[in-house]
Formats: structure tokens, sequence, C-alpha cells
């Protein structure tokens, strides 16, 4: 924690988050709630939900979520300790000196050391392109047609020839040998020191903070590399930044473009093509997915039209279906990235390619027919057997009947016929499925049960929240240790904690899993299970009943995989007896 908890319960407490909400988004009561368009993805009518009583929002939409802290967070893409304070200044609140442990001090020191060299690194080199020494940097730039204000707006720059000159820079500011080593940007040895980045235009790297967190290098014609990056520091996590996404994550297109490199990103940018990011040369990464997911539900690739940038696209798609978001990929055809297709079509005919980019699966049967030729009949016929093996990854009837017209209207196969190919090859294993969708048949129930008892868990949760007086109704039938998954047992903990002593605040124990990154969202998701079902019928209260068998149940199923002794295990089998004849009575609730 950087802040004591009293003094961030005393910044969220006094910040209510009807008002500080209002400020962004326009806001409407309709009951106890207040609803409005929802200010993190697209929308026309209101999902937007934020909680007077709860001091919580939450989107029915995309399941955004949190309390007022988290809300300046998103808003603004602040850190914790920035939200914090804008917070309190609105209050009037004077914070105390941030507090660390030790070693979260030093390591802070550290990072924040080393921003600030990357910080006055990057000025450096924007300061040398303009310089006469620098101007064959600038002149590279403006040949690639890129305008003076893009240089400025991505901070690009210019490394020059000498070659341990921001070495020499750096040490006449006062920064020692040992904190250089650390920025990745030097190389120190006992005969001397150099610059890694020498005689190059620069590009800086941004997080979406937008601080700086590593560098990128071209040469300026042929010459290898063509480009030279930063090494991962203590700062500069490949696998967990997108080249440009500081910019896109406010474009609010409702999408995103990814493509593969740095002039790539630059170039569709200058065109207003604002909500494009790159991998930059490295495979796109499973975190890159969830990063993005922050951002947009659909993305779509726009990776070179070659063989490695297809590769690359396969690759990416089934990490970003595994995300959740959507997939296009659109046809750069015949240029080779954004930055060419830019310069030799421009903006009007990207938008075009954007409009028509295909889905992801139509994508990888068009990957699949280019392995195929159409004259030869009997590599016709393995591209139609191909293809129809490929339909039966769907596992759900429906999608894949209107996939397979889809592809039966491209590639001009009689609709029949590919249907009845599709269906003997999924019946060729006697059992009417094909081996990959058999799989799927087993692993997805389980998938809905595990989903269907962390749903149990989340009304309970809400309902506990809602109607304090459920507590004495349950006590002793379940407790926290019953929420068998980590996180959510987690907050369970804290929710009957808070509830033996009185009233629960959803949003103060969320303030707990802030500094956790990611995980509020789900917590915040987690006390939002439903607010309309109130337990106000009789149907309801039997729903309450049977959401708490069901938990009950599925904690001692857990609990019995996992008993030690025989004692146990009887102990756990006579809790299960117990449980079926069980009846929790709501009366007077
Ligand atoms: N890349 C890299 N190291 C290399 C080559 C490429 O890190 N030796 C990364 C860079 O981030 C680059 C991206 O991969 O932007 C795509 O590479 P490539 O398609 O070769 O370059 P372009 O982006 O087309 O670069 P340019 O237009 O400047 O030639
Ligand atoms: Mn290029």
């Amino acid at each position: 924690m950087y802040y004591p908890d009293d003094v961030i319960e005393e910044v969220r407490t006094r910040n209510d988050i009807v008002d500080v909400i209002s400020q962004y988004v326009n806001l409407k009561k309709k009951g106890a709630n207040y609803f409005g368009l929802c200010p993190f993805h697209n929308e026309k009518s209101p999902s937007f939900s934020v909680s007077g009583d709860k001091q919580m929002y939450y989107c029915f939409g995309c399941g955004a979520g949190g309390n007022v802290i988290t809300f300046v967070m998103e808003y603004e893409n602040y850190s914790f300790a920035e939200a914090v304070k804008l917070l309190a200044d609105r209050a009037g609140i004077t914070l105390p000196e941030i507090t660390y442990s030790r070693e979260a001090r030093a390591l802070s020191d550290l990072k924040n050391t080393l921003l600030e060299i990357n910080r006055l690194a990057a000025n450096y080199f924007y300061y040398q392109l303009k310089q006469p020494n620098g101007r064959i940097g600038y002149e590279y730039f403006k040949n690639r047609a890129l305008a003076d204000d893009t240089i400025k707006h991505f901070g690009l720059g210019y490394a020059n020839k000498v070659s341990d000159d921001l070495y020499r820079y750096m040490r006449s500011k006062g920064y020692e040998d040992s904190i250089l080593k650390e920025t990745g940007l030097f190389f120190i040895e006992e005969r001397g020191a150099r610059d890694k980045f020498w005689n190059r235009v620069m590009f800086p790297i941004l997080d979406v903070n937008n601080r700086v967190i590593g560098f990128g290098g071209r040469v300026m014609g042929d010459g290898e590399p063509k480009y030279l990056n930063s090494p991962e520091t203590k700062l500069f996590d490949k696998s967990r930044n997108l080249y440009g996404l500081n910019f896109a994550r406010t474009s609010r297109a409702g999408y995103i473009l990814i493509c593969e490199g740095y002039m790539d990103v630059i170039a569709m940018h200058q065109a207003g093509f604002t909500n494009a990011v790159a991998s930059l040369g490295t495979a796109f990464t499973s975190q890159h997915a969830l990063l993005l997911k922050r951002y947009a539900n659909q993305v779509i690739l726009t990776y070179d039209s070659d063989g490695a940038g297809t590769k690359a696209a396969l690759r990416a798609i089934p990490i970003l279906k595994e995300a959740g978001i959507s997939v296009r990929v659109l046809n750069m055809k015949p240029y080779k990235d954004p930055d060419e297709f830019m310069k030799n079509l421009g903006k009007e005919e990207f938008q075009k390619r954007i409009d028509n980019a295909v889905n992801s699966f139509m994508f990888e049967i068009s990957v699949i027919r280019s392995q195929y030729s159409m004259q030869d009949p009997e590599s016709k016929t393995a591209f139609y057997n191909a293809a129809a093996r490929k339909l039966l990854e769907f596992p759900e009837k429906l999608e894949r009947d209107n996939y397979t017209e889809a592809v039966a209207r491209e590639y001009m196969i009689p609709l029949e016929d590919l249907k009845r190919l599709v269906a003997s090859l999924g019946g060729r294993f006697g059992t009417g499925v094909k081996p990959a969708q058999d799989e799927k048949t087993r692993i997805r129930p389980k998938k809905d049960k595990e989903d269907g008892i962390k749903k149990s868990q989340r009304l309970l949760l809400t309902w506990l929240i809602e109607r304090p007086e459920l507590l004495a109704k349950i006590d002793g039938i379940i407790g926290p240790e019953d929420f068998v998954d980590g996180l959510y047992q987690k907050v369970a903990g804290l929710v009957f904690e808070e509830l033996r002593k009185g009233k629960v605040s959803p949003a103060q124990i969320l303030n707990q899993f802030i500094e956790g990154e990611e995980q509020y969202r789900e917590v915040a998701a987690l006390f939002h299970a439903s607010l309309s079902e109130s337990l106000n019928n009789e149907e309801q209260k039997k729903a309450f009943s049977e959401t708490v068998k069901k938990i009950k149940k599925n904690s001692l199923e857990v609990q019995s995989k996992k008993a030690a002794d025989i004692a146990q295990l009887q102990k756990i089998i006579r809790q299960q007896s117990e449980l079926a004849t069980l009846q929790i009575s709501l009366d007077g609730i």
C-alpha cells in the first residue's frame, strides 16, 4: 500500500461516486440507481449503472466496474496513486508522505530513476533530430512522409554518430554506471562505455501511462539489424506493452487495429486511424490480449501481407478469441504493410479495407484454400475436405450451419454437398462427432458447471450485501471457506467479517484489490450479480435456498476430493446427507 488504508478510505468516502461520475457521464436516476452511456465501450442505450448505496459503478454491457477510485484510474488512465491524489485534491484532503516497505521503496526508486533517464534520453534524441547533425535523421522521416506534427506527437528522434554521446550526457547529469547499466541503453565494460543506439532514427516506446519504457532505433537505409530495440528491463516487458496503445486507448473507435511495426502504427495514426497498435516484432501474447481487452472487444489484424504476416495472424487469432475478443483480418494486398498502403492508396481506401475486413474464420479458410489448386480435381476435393474439417470445429450446429453456408457461397461449393460432407466427416467416428468436437463437448459441461457455481457464489454475495439480515439465516450452514475459488474466498471472507460487524461497504472491500491490477474488475462484477432479484417473492426465496445448497454441495465435493482420512470423509458424507434435506426459511425477510 502506498497510503495507509484509513487515508484511502477517507479519500474514497469524501468523494461521492455519483458526484464524481456525473462530471464525466450524463447520469439519469432510475429507481435506486443511476444510468448513463458507458464511457468504457461504445453503446447507444445506457447499460452503465452507478449505485449511491454501494458507492460502485457497473456496466452490464462490457463488465467494467469498480468504485470511485477505479473509475478515475480507468477514465483518466491513472495509476492507483495518481487517482488517489486527484480525488484527495478534489475533496481538499492533504495526503501524507507515501509510505513504502523498504524493498518496495527501493524498487520504486529504481524504476523512477530509470523512467527519469529514459525520459531524458527521449528528449535528447528528439533534440538531436533538430540539430544540424541530426538533419540526416530528420530527412529520413520526411522521406517517409511523416509530418512535423507526427514526429512531435510520437517524440521521434535521432541518435548521432558519436558512439558514447548519450553515455557522457547521462554522466554529466550525475547518473552512475550502476544505474545506467539497468537502462539497457549502454554497454558498460571495463575498458569503457558505449551507447547501444548510434546513427539511428529513434522511436521512444511509451506505456499506457505515457511513460518512456524503452526505445527502438532504425538504420537509415539498408543495414543490419534494421531495427534495434531496448532489451527487457525492470520497466520494459515486451509481452505486456503495445506500441501506440497510449493513444489508441482513448480513440473510442470500438475496435483496435493491430499491426507489426513502428512505422505502421505511425502511418495509421497520421492518417487518422488513432486506434492502431503494434506488438513490435515480438509474437502476440495472451498478456497483450488481456491488455487490449480493457479497451476493446474487437480487433482488426493489419499484419503484413506476406507469409510471415499471415503466420503471425494465424497465431494471434486463437489467442485473441480465447480472451473473448472478436477478430477480423484486413486485406492489405497488393501492398506489404499499412505504411505502404497508406502512402499508395490513402486513407479512404484504407477505410474501405477496414469495412471489408473478413472475420477470422473466413480468413483461416482462405489461407487453407491458398494451399490447394482448384484446377486439379484431386487437390480441389482435398480442399473441400479440409474446409469441412475446419467447419467441424464449431460445436454448435447452428453456428456451424451458418459458416457452412458462408463458405459454400464464398467458394461456390453447392451448399447441400458441403453440408453432406461436413455431416459425413463428422459422423465417421460412429458417435456422430469428430474427435475435436468430442473433446469440446466433454470439456464444455464442466466449464458450464464451473461458471454456474461461480455465478451462484456471486449471487449469494450480492444478496448478502443488499440484505445483511440474511447472514443469520445461513450462519452455521455456509461460510467463506465454501467459496472455493481463491479470489471469491478472499472476498467472501471480507464480506462475512464485515457483516458480523454490521454493514458491508463493497466499495471499501474493493480497495483491497485495486493494486492487484486486474482483479478488481472481477471483484466489482462479483458485487453486481443481480440488481433486480431482490428476494421479494416466493420464487426468489426458493432461489436463495437453492443457491446456498448449490454452493455448499460443490464445496463438499471439492473437500471430499481432498479428504486426508476416513474420519474426514465420513464427516463430509454426513454433511452431504444433511444438505439433501436442508430447508432455509426466509420467513420474516
Ligand atoms: N523488428 C525488429 N527487429 C528487426 C526487424 C523488425 O524488432 N530486425 C520489428 C520492428 O518493431 C518492426 C517490426 O518488427 O517495426 C516489423 O518489421 P518489418 O516488417 O521488417 O519492418 P517495417 O515495420 O516494415 O519497417 P520499415 O517500414 O521501417 O522498413
Ligand atoms: Mn514497412
